[in-house]
């Protein structure tokens, strides 16, 4: 096994995200110059979300996309969070604590081997949840979205991306590669870990594959990108 095949075994990524989980909201916020916020904030907006509705959150984390999700419904609908890490679970039932009258169900599970029933859900988010898979895995992603949307459900899903502009793109690589795992070394027990985010991101390079994987399945799809390409996703709806 080649040392990038390594990085997406689920273990892997589980024990990341374990080990990441006292610091990824601040870091997350740091490394995005704070535009983690508003990229969630607008993958949310493009579900254009009624009320009474069922919605999704993938790699929920801890619940990061909650707040935006829960201005864009009302307390009829019902929210699933589901993300495989213990450490970002434990995070997301404390975070659920501030969203009282809500019907927010947490699942500890791997995306892949989901208690999600069939054509269940009316809507589908993911906030920076993709760049983790490959292809198989994306793939796989995919499948799991169409069994558990509704005919006609949506989804939108964002990730960090490298822009295509030079002079952004030179400067983004410098700053995954030197200064976010110097950030990670001054302020944190692990800064390897936030070396990895790095690398995963330079893998995934953007949605564009995403696009097309989604495309072969039953999907009508859109690709989006926002703030010049520093985060891409795709949204859309099933067809049947
Ligand atoms: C970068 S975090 C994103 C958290 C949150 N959605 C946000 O907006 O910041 C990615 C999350 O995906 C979860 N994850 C990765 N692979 C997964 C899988 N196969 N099944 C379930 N969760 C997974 C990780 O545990 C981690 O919490």
């Amino acid at each position: 096994m080649t040392e990038m095949q390594e990085y997406f075994e689920p273990r892997f990524v589980e024990q990341l995200f374990d080990k990441m989980s006292s610091s990824y909201a601040r870091m997350n916020y740091i490394t995005s110059f704070g535009f983690s916020e508003r990229w969630r904030r607008k993958c949310i907006k493009e579900l254009k979300m009624e009320e009474g509705k069922v919605i999704a959150d993938l790699m929920a984390g801890m619940g990061e996309c909650w707040k935006f999700i829960l201005k864009n419904s009302d307390k009829t609908s019902k929210l699933i969070g589901l993300d495989f890490s213990t450490e970002m679970i434990e995070r997301a039932k404390k975070n659920k604590e501030k969203f009282k009258g809500y019907t927010i169900e947490i699942l500890q599970e791997n995306i892949f081997n989901n208690s999600i029933e069939n054509e269940s859900v009316d809507y589908v988010v993911s906030g920076f949840g993709l760049k983790t898979f490959n292809d198989h895995q994306l793939e796989k992603l995919a499948e799991e979205i169409e069994r558990i949307l509704k005919p006609s459900g949506r989804f939108s899903l964002v990730d960090v991306s490298i822009p295509k502009i030079k002079i952004l793109k030179c400067f983004y690589i410098f700053y995954l590669k030197n200064i976010i795992p110097l950030i990670g070394k001054i302020f944190l027990e692990n800064p390897e870990v936030y070396q990895m985010l790095g690398v995963y991101t330079q893998e995934f390079k953007n949605s564009r594959h995403v696009e097309k994987i989604f495309r072969k399945k039953n999907f009508y799809v859109d690709y989006i990108e926002y703030f010049y390409g520093c985060a891409s996703g795709i949204k859309g709806h099933k067809i049947r």
